[in-house]
């Protein structure tokens, strides 16, 4: 599709090819310099320890256009540093800081025409993901890896948008206590397909994930972290060494505290309990952040602030955050690039 033949106003969250990506190669121990290509298609051993142990990892960040026509990346510092951390995790060599961002901003470059414009409310989202290649059979790492960014120009993840959205608590679990929860690997998504699809098929927007070790506090919405304002105004997230850390939520856990002056927690939100928050919210790069209208919890519905009405500190939040995102207001300093 060429970027022309783009509706900016109806994009959703789905793949469109655009002209180029950037890839290396790491094979004896070093990255290659990697480059820019008009091939989609990876070709790969069919021994390949992504396709067979899940070796693999990947990340999600985004392009904004500004109104005077400038283009921001938000934080990208922290994705590369998230995305060592899910290297280590799964015992693969990780990219320099240096190396991520020079690939996200060759992509970005390559594939100007695809940012959606100012005022749209699209962004052109990054996946950066590196996985392990070469002939291999036996459980162990891989002799070869890709490191790789590609781009998407993309609209709302959530149908709704910044409209309240409902979600179904699932009997699945996404991460096991000591699993890999905490790091950005396809194997916790590859276990989110079926209870997402469960929960969209009753007319969920996905499903809220219960600690693994208790079942009784919150964790995630579907691949989106939680927040929750309390009765008292505070800011609340749920702190677990299962949960993904999203740089949206840590960006929030700041905005919150800096710019308007609330007390921040990262705590427990027991399913149980939630007559004690007013406003509720999934937040990503990819959701930004999207209202929780009400939670099904077996029989029982529990609404927050309202099923079709955004409460005014979600609001406010979504305006920082999202204003900075996009060049409209000061941002803290070394998160726009
Ligand atoms: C993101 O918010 O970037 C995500 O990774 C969520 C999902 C699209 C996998």
């Amino acid at each position: 599709m060429s970027s022309a033949d783009i509706d900016w106003k109806t994009l959703g969250f789905d793949y469109i090819k655009t002209d180029l990506r950037y890839i290396s190669h790491w094979k004896d121990g070093d990255w290659d310099e990697g480059q820019l290509t008009e091939d989609n298609k990876l070709h790969i051993s069919e021994g390949s320890t992504a396709l067979h142990y899940g070796q693999q990892c990947f990340e999600g960040l985004k392009a904004y256009r500004c109104k005077d026509g400038s283009i921001n990346l938000f934080r990208p510092d922290q994705n590369a540093a998230r995305m060592r951390r899910s290297c280590a995790r799964l015992l693969m060599p990780a990219v320099s800081t240096e190396k991520f961002i020079d690939a996200c901003k060759q992509v970005v470059r390559a594939n100007e025409k695809f940012i959606p414009p100012y005022g749209t409310g699209g962004a052109l989202y990054l996946r950066p993901f590196l996985i392990g290649v070469g002939d291999n059979i036996g459980v162990h790492s891989a002799p070869e890896f890709i490191f790789s960014v590609f781009a998407t120009p993309v609209g709302a993840y959530f149908k709704g948008g910044m409209k309240p959205t409902n979600f179904i608590v699932s009997d699945y679990d996404r991460a096991a206590p000591n699993g890999t929860g905490a790091a950005k690997v396809g194997g916790n998504y590859a276990a989110s397909l079926l209870p997402g699809l469960d929960a969209k098929n009753r007319e969920f927007g996905d499903c809220i994930y219960l600690d693994p070790e208790t079942h009784t506090k919150i964790e995630e919405v579907g691949s989106a972290n939680f927040f929750a304002i309390t009765e008292e105004g505070h800011f609340i997230t749920p702190k677990s060494p299962s949960i993904l850390p999203s740089i949206t939520k840590y960006s929030l856990l700041e905005l919150a505290k800096e710019r308007l002056g609330l007390e921040v927690e990262e705590g427990d939100v027991f399913i149980d309990k939630l007559d004690g928050y007013k406003e509720a919210g999934a937040c990503g790069t990819a959701a930004v952040i999207t209202p929780i209208g009400g939670i099904q919890n077996g029989n029982d519905f529990h609404v927050f602030y309202s099923e079709t009405e955004v409460g005014p500190v979600t609001k406010r939040l979504y305006e920082e955050l999202v204003g900075i995102q996009y060049g409209d207001r000061e941002a803290p300093a070394g998160w726009i690039v």
